[in-house]
């Protein structure tokens, strides 16, 4: 059984009371009812980080954020490394949103280096990947999504591979409302699969959580959910709203 996953990526929102409200809301909601045995991790904005994991101390919520430095320490203005990201309590990072990829420029060396840091300092990547509409429409999109991975994460021990968390999110449905329908989701995330199978085996293959992202929602999230080699989701817009984000962790 792979482990199931709801991630929230809040993005560049909430100030800080709407930080704390949100994470309150929905530890409490989780407490209140009984609910699938996913992971279920916050991604609130670095400065909010420290105060939201110690405010979900003692609940099932986990607190991830939504970068690292691609170094370890130093004159690196405005960076923040993984060991900071660990001392105030985060158990994940996500790595390689297509939001840092294209605005941010972030290559795939970058994203490598990021990802290593991340995990000898005992956090969870959640590695993004996917392709975008001009990739789709020409055809290209296993072809993009294979080379995000080998670029930046084949070169890695199995050992290390294994911790991973992989998130496939067409650029496309990424806030847009348009979801990837059930059969490119399925299709997407069996390449993925078969892809890791080829590299690192079946065992890790078959151990790895894959996530979908892109305008993932409580009415889409249980047909998303149920495809076989999908393993949860990384939500960003609806999981801004307490009770539709609990709705999509129901969904499994
Ligand atoms: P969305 O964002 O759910 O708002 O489409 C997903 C993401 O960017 O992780």
């Amino acid at each position: 059984m792979r482990t199931k996953i709801v991630a929230g990526n809040w993005k560049m929102n909430t100030l800080r009371e709407d930080a704390f409200a949100l994470a309150t809301e929905i530890s409490g909601m989780l407490k209140s009812e009984t609910f699938p045995s996913a992971r279920v991790i916050l991604a609130p904005p670095f400065v909010h980080l420290a105060a939201i994991a110690q405010l979900m101390q003692g609940t099932r919520v986990e607190i991830a954020a939504q970068n690292c430095a691609s170094e370890l320490s130093g004159a690196f203005t405005g960076e923040v490394s993984a060991p900071m990201l660990k001392s105030v309590g985060c158990s994940a990072v996500i790595i390689g949103h297509s939001e840092r990829r294209a605005y941010f420029h972030e290559n795939a060396a970058q994203l490598h280096k990021k990802t290593v840091l991340a995990l000898s300092h005992q956090l969870t990547p959640i590695f993004c990947v996917g392709e975008t509409l001009p990739e789709r429409e020409a055809g290209n999109h296993e072809a993009t999504v294979l080379s995000q991975l080998s670029d930046s994460l084949f070169s890695l021990p199995a050992s290390d591979f294994s911790k991973l968390v992989i998130a496939y999110e067409p650029v496309w449905a990424i806030g847009t409302g348009k979801t990837a329908s059930a059969d490119q989701a399925q299709q997407m995330h069996q390449f993925i699969r078969n892809e890791i199978r080829k590299k690192y085996g079946e065992e890790i293959a078959g151990g790895i959580s894959l996530l979908y992202g892109g305008s993932c929602n409580e009415t889409n999230a249980a047909e998303l959910f149920a495809l076989p080699d999908v393993d949860g989701g990384l939500i960003g817009g609806a999981s801004l709203k307490s009770r539709s984000f609990v709705n999509i962790i129901r969904s499994f």
